[in-house]
């Protein structure tokens, strides 16, 4: 009889990705709804040889400690990779997967649609309805910000900043991104005039962020660049919620310094209820929903499986951090 590698898997994930692990190792499922805390994640990898993990998964040096040195792979599933120490699993030898391009359309729909619902105001609408004072069409109720003509900043132009800006194309607006790495070319293509930070910050009617949450990323959006956006500007974020200072948010969105925030991430996930943020009506916030579409995620298992079960052999990972 083959032996089967010991793995532990974070979540109930779909059976396009647990399937496959099932199907080929030992495997500890956690099966609660909320992820295990901390101790008890220690506790669980000890011995496995692979751990399948999602991003509210701390996998740090102490983690790794308490798995022990038959740790060969962790494979996240999610493309961002900001709740592992890297850099430690390298130096151990272990292995890192994560699942990039799947779930670049959407979270790039999701930007959109948070795009849309800030601009024209949905969420406002709905509750509008739902609290009774809807009695008429109103030449000058609920009035929002048009698309067409308006500029869209991004700040990012990988994999999912291009995706957005494909899409925006189509509303026919005005595209500038700050975005070091990308050849100019290559945004010219997408019609994107490529710009400073401080430039997509000035010049951006709605600005939309596509970085990894990094130490030099980490409340990249702080006060003083908040300081330079328009008065009426969106700020939409789909990336990680530390990027943007999330006080200083409140406080400019508050002060309408900033015309509002539509948020998919927040720091800390999930936000939590008495925060200010939630009291502003032209801030939305919805729960970490980028990837979460039926399609994208049985990609995202998949793929996260395939990383584990190549770790596992001893192989290099189809997709590896
Ligand atoms: C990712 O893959 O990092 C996304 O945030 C998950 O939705």
């Amino acid at each position: 009889m083959t032996r089967r590698a010991k793995v532990f898997v974070s979540r109930i994930i779909p059976e396009a990705g647990l399937g496959r692990v099932r199907a080929a190792c030992d495997v500890d499922v956690w099966q609660d709804a909320l992820p295990p805390p901390y101790d008890v994640l220690k506790s669980r990898v000890f011995g496995v040889e692979g751990i399948l993990s999602t991003l509210n998964d701390q996998i740090d040096d102490e983690l790794m400690d308490a798995a022990g040195d038959s740790l060969k792979v962790i494979s996240q599933m999610s493309v961002g990779v900001d709740n592992i120490d890297v850099v430690a699993a390298h130096r151990r030898g272990i292995k890192v997967g994560n699942t990039p391009g799947v779930l670049t359309d959407a979270t790039a729909d999701i930007a959109m649609a948070l795009l849309l619902a800030a601009a024209r105001r949905i969420v406002e609408g709905v509750e509008y309805i739902q609290s009774g004072h809807w009695r008429t069409w109103e030449p000058m109720g609920l009035l929002g910000g048009d698309l067409s003509g308006a500029t869209l900043g991004l700040i990012g132009l990988g994999r999912i900043g291009r995706a957005v800006a494909r899409r925006a194309r189509g509303f026919e607006m005005r595209l500038v991104a700050h975005s070091p790495s990308c050849p100019a070319e290559e945004a010219a293509a997408l019609g994107v005039t490529l710009v400073s930070l401080e430039q997509v910050l000035r010049e951006a009617d709605y600005l939309s962020i596509h970085v990894p949450l990094k130490p030099d990323t980490r409340h990249m959006i702080d006060r003083d660049r908040l300081a330079l956006m328009k008065k009426s500007a969106i700020l939409i974020n789909t990336a990680r919620g530390a990027i943007v200072d999330q006080m200083a948010l409140y406080d400019a969105v508050k002060n309408r310094d900033i015309g509002g925030a539509a948020l998919d991430v927040t720091d800390p996930e999930p936000i939590p209820l008495n925060d200010p943020l939630l009291t502003l009506p032209n801030v939305i916030v919805v729960p970490h929903i980028g990837s979460a579409s039926h399609r994208t995620r049985d990609k995202m298992a998949a793929m996260a499986a395939e990383n584990l079960l190549a770790g596992l052999a001893g192989h290099s990972l189809p997709n590896e951090v």
